[in-house]
Formats: structure tokens, C-alpha cells, sequence
């Protein structure tokens, strides 16, 4: 059976501060969950927040990273340099990195690769937005972000990737994808992977749903047949609302 991963993707939130406080209270909150509980800070939050989860069961993750080892990228933060700090998970081609960074599935695909060559675990997240849901296009757009994002990996690589479903339109409006809409669009992920890698792989893969969860609405969503956890924006950022989020299965 496979695992339900509970990310918290902080988004450009909190300061270092802010991010010890959020672990004094967070840590006992959650010490018994038989989840995967993982923070995804900002780059400037990473140290303290890998500290702060020393001898914890939460794990740590970035929110980006560039593709090459190193070089003159100004700006960039390659995956040799989150490795090396102690970070264990990478979110990769997040919405709002297509949205706002130029992100493609080309450069996801390759950040992919970097990510695996160097042991961390990505999240790669796919969606889509109200439009193309509205005129009936949501499979097509979810499809092509799989095949081209996800490709050519090899087995092991494909089983330990992580795929995070986030509509667009779900992400920080309040709007929930309902339970069943999003299991559906989760199955159709699974059954590309499984048309490019094998059911075998496919069915190892951890795709979590993302846009909108909150302690309210957790469990139903947690607890349909092929959503393994979720990756939480807003309501990661508060320890209470977090816990809730992860122990509500
Ligand atoms: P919200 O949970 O704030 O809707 O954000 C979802 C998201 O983008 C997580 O990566």
C-alpha cells in the first residue's frame, strides 16, 4: 500500500523566526502520525528549518531549485546545494512557477532528472486552470504535463517520484476540487504513468491532491482510493490548522 505524503508548500512566507516558532509548536502536534510529514520552506528558512526538525519525523523540502550543479545561473539554488544542507524533497513546476517564472514541462523534466541524480525526492506538480477545465480540457492539459514532464525516467526513478494534482482554479480561493472530481483526475495521472512506465511503477507513485485543503475538508479528501495525501498552501502556515491536516488520517 502506498504512503500518505502531508507537504506543506510555505510558499514566500515567514522568516526565520517565525519559522523556529511555527516547529516549537508544530513538532509535538504531529510526533505520532504514521504519515509523511514534509515542510517545504522558503531557501531562506531551510537551515533553521532543518534544525528546528532534527531528531522530528517531519522532513524537509525546497520550493524550486535550477537543473545544473553549478555555474552562472545569478540567483539560482542548484539540488547538489540543497542536498548538502540536509533538505530531502524539491517541489518542481509548481503552478505558479509556470504561471509567473516561464516554467515549461521541458525545464520540469529536467529538474526532475537533476533531482533524482542527487537523491532528492521531487514533487512534481500538474493542473489545470479554470478555462481549460471549463472548455472541457482538463485531461488533454493534465496528460501533456505527465507524458512530457515525467519522461524518460528510468523505473526507480519514475516509482519514487512524487506527483501532486493541483487545479489551478483550487489553488488559495477556497474552492476545493469535491472528492470525487479530484480521485477521478487522479486516476487518469496514474493511468498515463502506467501506459508509459507499467502498472507495476504507476501503481507505486504518490499523487497527492493540492489547492484548497484544510482540516475541513482532509479526511474526505485523504481518504478516497487513490489520493495519497495532499500538498497544503495556506493552511500550512499555521501549526494548529497543519496538524489537524495531518492526522486527519
Ligand atoms: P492553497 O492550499 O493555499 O490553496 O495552495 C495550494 C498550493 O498551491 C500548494 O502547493
Amino acid at each position: 500500500m502506498r504512503k500518505k505524503i502531508i507537504a506543506g508548500n510555505w510558499k514566500m512566507n515567514k522568516l526565520p523566526n517565525e519559522t523556529i516558532s511555527f516547529f516549537e509548536e508544530f513538532v509535538p502536534l504531529v510526533k505520532d502520525t504514521k504519515n509523511e510529514v514534509v515542510i517545504c520552506a522558503p531557501y531562506t528558512d531551510l537551515f533553521y528549518a532543518i534544525l528546528s526538525a532534527q531528531n522530528t519525523n517531519i522532513k524537509i523540502g525546497a520550493q524550486n531549485m535550477h537543473w545544473e550543479e553549478n555555474g552562472a545561473y545569478t540567483g539560482e539554488v542548484s539540488p547538489q546545494m540543497l542536498k548538502a544542507i540536509g533538505v530531502e524533497y524539491v517541489i518542481i513546476g509548481h503552478s505558479e512557477r509556470r504561471q509567473y517564472f516561464a516554467e515549461t514541462d521541458e525545464t520540469v523534466n529536467k529538474k526532475l532528472k537533476a533531482a533524482h541524480n542527487v537523491g532528492l525526492k521531487p514533487i512534481v506538480c500538474v493542473g489545470e486552470s479554470l478555462e481549460q477545465r471549463e472548455s472541457g480540457n482538463a485531461k488533454e492539459i493534465v496528460t501533456k504535463q505527465v507524458k512530457m514532464g515525467l519522461k524518460d525516467l528510468t523505473n526507480e526513478q519514475i516509482a519514487s517520484t512524487i506527483v501532486a494534482y493541483e487545479p489551478i482554479w483550487a489553488i488559495g480561493t477556497g474552492k476545493t476540487a469535491t472528492k470525487e472530481d479530484a480521485n477521478e483526475t487522479i486516476k487518469w495521472i496514474r493511468e498515463e504513468i502506467e501506459n508509459m512506465y507499467g502498472k507495476e511503477n504507476a501503481d507505486k507513485v504518490i499523487i497527492q491532491y493540492g489547492g484548497s485543503v484544510k482540516s475541513s475538508n482532509a479526511k474526505e479528501l485523504f481518504e478516497m482510493s487513490d489520493i495519497d495525501g495532499g500538498l497544503v498552501g495556506g493552511a500550512s502556515l499555521k501549526p494548529d490548522e497543519f496538524s489537524k491536516i495531518v492526522n486527519a488520517v
